[in-house]
């Protein structure tokens, strides 16, 4: 039976520009990875050399059947110290956005994708009320010099994270040890960068807490402000796991739920749209988190392998935000490129039955293009659908590459 999709669907995949440029040595993680000892596996170095390859990189996606690419700016190149905009950085976004357009790939630009320059991350980060105004006046520059070749924006990948990473600490008990690991490089990193103990906060370790108001706020603000220079479509991006209550778990569940994802979705109303980026379920008890059975197949990061759990994130952010939704990440860290095809074709029939049902579902954009940098797990972890050599940068498309580059040229499944 083949399903026609809507015309127009957005077909890409994504990268983040920290995890695939390479030498992004203003960025407050740099430190961190390079740091001994440190809590990554190892550096992020050379990346994919995108910064000098992305040209070919595009080329391949849209040689692929691919008609869009979600990548971010960064805004530690951009702005390597604070009030200092580098034009060299903006005129490379330039570059890429108009190769995008050269080669009929719809750009996607996300303005913050977890990494930050080190003088804010070492100045309290998101933390810090000035985490606001300071982002916002980074927006504003990059919308002004890049804006014209923009059609679609993400202002903050994930903006749910750090606050999710906290609840999910709290419901667990299980709290960074005081004087542990984490503490200590935190700290080491505040002395490193010549900052105040306790003040180094970067975006996945610091207090969801504390940052999820300024996040929320930055949100508001940026999109006023990029909208004011672009006519970019925007919407902000969620990490939504798809929470399953088991074992009088339902109370806790929607605690969770709205700890993590309410206080954002009350505020997206009237967006452009909502990017929905989910990898898994979590089970959740009336105590806490339930471990998926022991015969439940695990993927790279350890998650239970469910695919499934796509469909029904889209259908709670289409109807919690009432805005039009796209799948901005959806993938799986595998070694097996069989179980990613698996994966993905099981994801994308819940794709199909969102809009079979009729939500507004404007596309599908897979995590990641390329093998790259998984933060804290370094390169271990392959989330591509194009294999990188890390000896020689040679790219090499895999099996599910041409399988989901050719329902994208076709838009359709048959
Ligand atoms: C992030 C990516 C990350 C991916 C896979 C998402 O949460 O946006 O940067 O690589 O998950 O773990």
């Amino acid at each position: 039976m083949t399903f026609a999709f809507p015309k127009g669907f957005l077909w890409g995949t994504a990268t983040a520009a920290h995890q695939v440029e390479g030498g992004n040595t203003a960025s407050d993680l740099w430190l961190m990875e390079w740091m001994k000892p440190s809590l990554f596996a190892e550096p992020s170095a050379d990346a994919c050399d995108h910064y000098h390859r992305y040209d070919g990189d595009i080329g391949l996606l849209a040689g692929l059947g691919f008609n869009t690419y979600r990548f971010s700016i960064e805004w530690a190149r951009i702005e390597p110290e604070e009030g200092f905009f580098s034009k060299a950085a903006l005129d490379h976004y330039r570059r890429v956005l108009a190769s995008c357009h050269a080669q009929n790939i719809l750009p996607m630009v996300t303005f913050h994708h977890f990494t930050a320059p080190l003088w804010f991350t070492r100045d309290g980060g998101w933390e810090d009320a000035k985490s606001v105004d300071r982002f916002v006046r980074y927006c504003e520059a990059a919308a002004a010099a890049l804006g014209d070749l923009m059609p679609y924006g993400c202002t903050i990948n994930e903006a749910n994270i750090p606050q999710m990473i906290t609840t999910m600490r709290e419901i667990s008990g299980r709290q960074p040890r005081p004087g542990g690991r984490r503490d200590r490089a935190l700290t080491e990193a505040a002395r490193l960068s010549g900052g105040v103990p306790g003040r180094f906060a970067p975006y996945l370790s610091g207090d969801g807490n504390k940052a999820t108001p300024h996040l929320i706020a930055a949100h508001r603000k940026s999109y006023g402000a990029i909208k004011a220079k672009t006519n970019a479509k925007l919407g902000v991006t969620l990490s939504l796991t798809d929470y399953q209550a088991v074992e009088d778990g339902a109370a806790l569940r929607d605690k969770v739920h709205h700890a993590i994802n309410g206080q954002f979705l009350e505020t997206l109303k009237g967006d452009d749209f909502i990017g929905v980026q989910t990898y898994s379920r979590a089970l959740i008890g009336a105590h806490g988190i339930v471990p998926p059975p022991n015969s439940a197949e695990r993927t790279q990061m350890g998650y239970e392998f469910y695919p499934e759990a796509l469909e029904a994130c889209i259908r709670f952010a289409a109807k919690e935000s009432g805005c039009p939704t796209i799948v901005t990440e959806n993938g799986i860290g595998t070694e097996d490129d069989t179980r990613r095809m698996e994966y993905t074709r099981r994801a994308l029939s819940g794709v199909i039955n969102c809009l079979k049902d009729g939500i507004d579902l404007r596309g599908y954009v897979h995590w990641s293009m390329l093998d790259n940098y998984e933060w804290l797990e370094g390169y271990r972890p392959k989330f591509g659908l194009i294999e990188v050599d890390r000896a020689t940068q040679a790219r090499r498309p895999k099996p599910t590459a041409y399988w989901l580059g050719e329902i994208a040229r076709r838009n359709a499944v048959a």
